[in-house]
């Protein structure tokens, strides 16, 4: 299986300069690249969702035809590319890989689309940011495997229809209520990744501390799992975090006071709960009496973007029961204030000093 990035926009470093942003972030794709797992077996968790594509698979391999379009959705970090990667090399195709912001032009999709083999895998990240031209281009691609383009421009417009091999797309989304019912309709699968349990996210560190060359006990792997609040993404990273730290106090395994000493330090607390999070708890309660409030106050207050609150902090708060959403807005429960050891008689400081 061979993948293709689209657009790299992580050019060569030149001789001696410093490392950019994207050149640090090519070096974390690198990392991540190497301790992807690459089949069903070695894949972690996410059973549910293993038994359907197996199934979908099989079926697809005995047809001898590619598999139906599938839409994955879910909180960042979760493997919606990872399971893609992993669907190509079961299915013995290319994945071809891309996001929404990169697809500005016709061009860029027609492009991709003209150059698929049959039963490749076309996988788009945050497919709810397509634009209109783009999305009205995939609709006749998914359900018929042509390409409808228009030529030309008033009277003189012609259209032309070009076949394309048969094909697979992967859509993946954060927000699957942001697509538009043509789109999600012409998805035969709709899959939700769900929020991994601290066990499981204990042997996925365990699997790359292996690929890491680290050694790390059971409890040390539980300690991080606890608090990568259910994310492997996170997991991951705070691993290398406390590989860090083990390695500069000069001890050999990660244990489970070392992996919580080390923690301690970046400030993710014993709920996975990183400043952010806190800074957005502390904020409903001081500010706005614990709610309801609504998402742009709440970006405002604390000067983080809302849309960054509503896909990546929030969904977590959600489901530990930190956070509830009501027709009002946000309100922070009973569970948050003792997490924070806050009582409700917190307010401003400006009502309490009067
Ligand atoms: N690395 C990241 N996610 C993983 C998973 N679900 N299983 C195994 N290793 C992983």
């Amino acid at each position: 299986m061979t993948i293709h990035r689209e657009k790299n926009p992580h050019p060569k470093p030149e001789k001696k300069e410093r490392l950019t942003n994207a050149q640090i972030n090519q070096t974390q794709d690198n990392v991540e690249e190497s301790i992807r797992p690459h089949s069903f077996d070695e894949y972690i968790g996410q059973q549910d969702l293993k038994d359907v594509l197996s199934i979908v698979i099989e079926a697809a391999k005995t047809r001898k035809e590619p598999m139906d379009h599938l839409l994955l959705y879910g909180p960042p970090g979760l493997g919606k590319t990872t399971i893609s990667l992993i669907l190509a090399s079961e299915m013995g195709v290319n994945c071809k890989i891309t996001a929404a912001p990169a697809l500005e032009r016709p061009r860029d999709i027609t492009g991709l689309l003209v150059n698929l083999k049959p039963g490749d895998i076309l996988f788009i990240d945050e497919i709810h940011r397509l634009n209109r031209l783009t999305e009205e281009l995939l609709y006749p691609a998914m359900e018929d495997y042509r390409l409808e383009i228009t030529i030309g421009k008033g009277q003189a417009t012609r259209t032309r229809s070009i076949p394309l091999p048969k094909f697979t797309l992967v859509g993946a989304t954060t927000k699957v209520g942001a697509l538009t019912s043509p789109l999600r309709d012409r998805f035969g699968l709709i899959q939700r990744l769900k929020f991994y349990e601290p066990e499981e996210l204990a042997l996925i560190i365990q699997r790359t501390a292996k690929l890491l060359n680290t050694s790390i006990t059971e409890s040390g792997s539980l300690e991080i799992g606890r608090r990568s609040r259910g994310t492997p993404r996170i997991a991951n990273r705070l691993l290398r975090r406390v590989r860090d730290y083990i390695q500069v106090k000069k001890f050999d395994t990660i244990t489970q006071e070392l992996a919580a000493d080390a923690l301690d330090i970046y400030q993710v607390d014993p709920q996975g709960l990183d400043w952010t999070d806190r800074l957005i708890l502390d904020t409903m309660i001081t500010q706005f009496d614990g709610g309801p409030v609504g998402l742009e106050a709440i970006a405002a207050a604390t000067g983080e973007d809302a849309k960054t609150i509503e896909e990546v902090y929030e969904p977590y708060l959600l489901q530990i029961g930190y956070v509830n959403r009501t027709p009002r807005g946000r309100v922070v429960t009973t569970a948050a204030y003792q997490h924070l050891g806050k009582t409700g008689e917190e307010q401003l400081s400006i009502f309490n000093d009067q």
